[in-house]
C-alpha cells in the first residue's frame, strides 16, 4: 500500500527520497513521485509505473540546493494509476504540497465546497483535496492551518506536507495510517514504515493518532490534538539494517524462507507470555487477515485440542460489520505481521469496546495494534519485505503454540518447539526436490490443496501462497468436502497438493487421494518421514518433512509449500516479491 518518505536538513534530498522509496517498494505500488522545496518554489516529479521510471525523470533534473522534500509510492484507490493521480499533490497557489496514505472518506463534500470557492481539481484522487484545503485554511501559521485542515478530514491519513513559506521545514500528521519519524545528525526524516529510515537511524518516534509534527534540521516538535507541544520518546529498533536487504538471495521471499529457523528461534526466546496474567477464558476469538488469519485457523485447532477452550477465528473485515456477542470472560487474540492492517485494527477496537481483553501477536514493534492491545507478544521475525508472508507465518504459529501452552498449563511443553528450527533447516536444505516438483507442475492452470484437520488449516496457507505470487488459480479444500463439489473440477493432469501429516487422519486422506487419482489428478503428498512409505503407495510425488509430533506439523510442513509457490512463481517469470495488485501492509479498508 502507499508509502511516504520525507526529509529535511543536510541530506542529498532527491537521493534520500528515492532511496527511501526503494525501501517502501515492497508495500506494493503502481506510481511514484517526489517534491522538493527549492528557493524558487516547490518542484514535483511524478509518474505512473515503477520507481525506475521516476529515477530516470529525476536524474534529468538539477534541483540545486533544496533541503526539504517528500516522496510517495501510490497504490491506487481513487482514480486509476496515472501520472496526474500520482502524489505529491500541490495546492492551487503552489504554497502547499502533500503526500497522503489512507482514504479521505468525505473528500467529495470537501471538493464540492472548494470548487464553489473557485478551486479546480486536476486529479481524480481523494488526496488532492488536502493540498487545496491547506491553502484555503492558511492564515500564516502552518501548525494552526494543519490542525484546522485535519479536523475537517474524515477517514484515515498519514501526511507529509511542504509549505513554501517554511523552506527548511517538513510537517506530518496521522490518523489510522502509520507514520514514523527520526532525527539524525544530518536532519529530520519521516516515513510510513521503519525499513525506509533504518539506514538513517534506529531511534524512531512513532506518530500517534491526532499528533502533528514539525520536522526541522535539528529538532522535531510534536503537537497534540489541542496544539500543545508534547514530549515524546523514541523507540530503539534493533533490527539489523541488513535484514531489510536481499543479502545475496535472488528474492526477499527466498531469503525470508531461509530466515525462518532463526526467526522461530528468536520468537521462542520471547518470554512475554510468562509475564502475562491470563485467566482461562470461557471463549476465545481470533481476528486477523490473510496469512495471519491462516495462522489463527491453526491456532484454533491447537488451543481447542490442548486447552479445551472453544475458539472462533474470524476475518477482520467480516468481524467489523456483524453483531458480536462478547461475554465477560472472553479473550480476543489479534494477529498481524505489520500491526497496521486497518481492518484488523478496527476489529480489535470493536472487540475492546465490547469489553474483551486483547492479546496481540504482532511483528512490527510499536505498530498501532501493538500499542492499542492490552498485551502484546512480539513475534520477532525481523522485517519481512516480500509481500508474500513466510517467516511471519511460522513465527505466528510458534507464538500460538506458546500461548496454547500457557492456556493449557504446560500441556505443550517446550521440547519439540525447540527442535523446530533445526527441522526447518533440514527441509530448506532439500529445496532442490521441491524445485524439481515445481518444474513439473508450474504449467497447471489450477492447483488444489487438500488436507484434514491441521492439514486443512495448513493447506489454506499453501494455496494462498501459490495464488498470490504465481497467479495460478488455487483453492484449498477439506479432504472430506471434496466430493461435495470440487471433485467436479478434477480432470486428467490436475495437480493436487495433499498434506498428510496427521497419522490419525492418514487413512481417511488416502481414501480422498484415491478418489481424485481415479479422476486423473496428479498428486503431490507432503508428509512426515515415518509416513513416507505409506504415502508413496498413493502419491505421484512425495515431499517429506522430519518426523514430528502431529500438532506441530504445520510450522514445518508449510515450508515446502512456501518453496513450491516460490519456485512456481520464478518459473512463470512473476515478480515474486511484488506481486501484481497486492500490498504488504493494507492500511485502507
Ligand atoms: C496483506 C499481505 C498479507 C498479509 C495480510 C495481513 O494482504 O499481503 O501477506 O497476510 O495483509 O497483514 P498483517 O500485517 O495484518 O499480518
Amino acid at each position: 500500500m502507499c508509502g511516504i518518505i520525507g526529509c529535511t536538513g543536510g541530506f542529498d534530498t532527491a537521493a534520500v527520497l528515492l532511496q527511501g522509496l526503494s525501501k517502501l517498494e515492497y508495500r506494493g505500488y503502481d506510481s511514484a513521485g517526489i517534491a522538493v522545496l527549492c528557493v524558487d518554489g516547490i518542484e514535483v516529479v511524478k509518474c505512473r509505473g515503477r520507481l525506475s521510471n521516476l529515477s530516470e525523470l529525476v536524474s534529468g533534473k538539477d534541483f540545486g540546493d533544496c533541503p526539504v522534500g517528500i516522496g510517495h509510492t501510490r497504490w491506487a484507490t481513487h482514480g486509476e494509476p496515472n501520472d496526474i493521480n500520482s502524489h505529491p499533490h500541490i495546492s492551487r497557489d503552489g504554497r502547499f504540497c502533500v503526500v497522503h496514505n489512507g482514504i479521505i472518506e468525505n473528500y467529495m463534500e470537501i471538493r464540492d465546497g472548494l470548487m464553489s470557492q473557485g478551486y479546480e481539481f486536476v486529479s481524480e484522487t481523494d488526496s488532492e483535496v488536502i493540498a487545496h484545503l491547506l491553502e484555503f485554511n492558511f492564515r500564516g501559521d502552518v501548525i494552526q492551518c494543519l490542525r484546522e485542515t485535519v479536523s475537517q478530514l474524515e477517514g484515515s491519513y498519514a501526511l507529509g506536507v511542504l509549505c513554501r513559506e517554511k523552506p527548511d521545514m517538513l510537517y506530518s500528521a496521522r490518523k489510522d495510517s502509520p507514520l514514523v519519524l527520526g532525527l539524525t545528525e544530518k536532519g529530520g526524516i519521516i516515513a510510513s514504515d521503519i525499513p525506509a529510515i533504518l539506514s538513517h537511524t534506529r531511534d524512531i518516534y512513532i506518530a500517534e493518532d491526532g499528533e502533528i509534527a514539525a520536522v526541522g534540521r535539528d529538532e522535531i516538535v510534536f503537537y497534540d490534538q489541542l496544539g500543545n507541544i508534547m514530549d515524546k520518546d523514541a523507540v530503539h529498533v534493533d533490527w539489523e539494517v541488513d535484514s531489510a536487504e536481499k543479502g545475496g538471495f535472488e528474492h526477499f521471499m527466498l531469503k525470508e524462507i531461509h530466515e525462518e529457523p532463526s526467526a522461530v528461534r528468536a520468537t521462542l526466546g520471547n518470554d512475554a507470555f510468562d509475564h502475562m496474567e491470563i485467566t482461562k477464558p470461557d471463549r476465545i476469538q481470533i481476528i486477523a487477515c490473510g496469512t495471519a488469519y491462516h495462522a489463527g485457523v491453526v491456532g484454533k485447532y491447537i488451543i481447542e485440542e490442548t486447552a479445551g477452550i472453544p475458539v472462533e477465528v474470524e476475518v477482520a473485515s467480516e468481524y467489523r460489520y456483524r453483531n458480536q456477542i462478547v461475554g465477560k470472560n472472553h479473550l480476543t487474540i489479534v494477529i498481524s505481521q505489520s500491526g497496521e492492517t486497518i481492518d484488523t485494527l478496527f476489529a480489535m477496537r470493536k472487540a475492546k469496546k465490547l469489553g474483551s481483553r486483547i492479546i496481540a501477536l504482532v511483528n512490527v514493534v510499536g505498530s498501532s495494534i501493538a500499542r492499542e492491545a492490552d498485551d502484546v507478544f512480539y513475534t520477532r521475525a525481523g522485517p519481512e519485505i516480500a509481500v508474500a508472508s513466510t517467516k511471519a507465518y511460522s513465527t505466528q504459529l510458534a507464538a500460538m503454540y506458546m500461548l496454547a501452552d500457557k492456556l493449557s498449563d504446560g500441556t505443550i511443553g517446550s521440547k519439540t518447539l525447540a527442535d523446530i528450527p533445526g527441522m526447518i533447516e533440514r527441509i530448506i536444505s532439500k529445496r532442490e526436490d521441491i524445485q524439481r516438483f515445481a518444474s513439473e507442475l508450474f504449467g497447471g492452470s489450477s492447483i488444489f490443496f487438500i488436507g484434514r484437520g491441521l492439514d486443512f488449516a495448513l493447506s489454506m496457507e499453501g494455496s494462498l501462497k501459490l495464488k498470490e505470487i504465481s497467479y495460478i488459480h488455487s483453492e484449498a479444500y477439506a479432504g472430506g468436502e471434496l466430493k461435495h463439489g470440487t471433485i467436479a473440477l478434477i480432470e486428467e493432469g490436475t495437480p493436487v497438493i495433499c498434506s498428510m501429516t496427521q497419522p490419525h487422519l492418514f487413512s481417511k486422506m488416502a481414501g480422498n487421494v484415491k478418489e481424485i487419482q481415479a479422476r486423473g489428478a496428479k498428486v503431490l503428498v507432503i508428509t512426515t518421514e515415518d509416513l513416507a512409505e505409506e504415502a508413496a503407495k498413493v502419491a505421484d510425488m512425495v515431499v517429506t518433512i522430519p518426523e514430528i509430533d502431529p500438532i506441530y506439523a504445520p510450522v514445518t510442513a508449510v515450508v515446502p509449500m512456501q518453496l513450491f509457490a516460490y519456485y512456481c512463481a520464478v518459473l512463470r517469470g512473476c515478480d515474486v516479491d511484488k506481486p501484481r495488485n497486492l500490498a504488504k501492509s493494507v492500511t485502507v479498508e
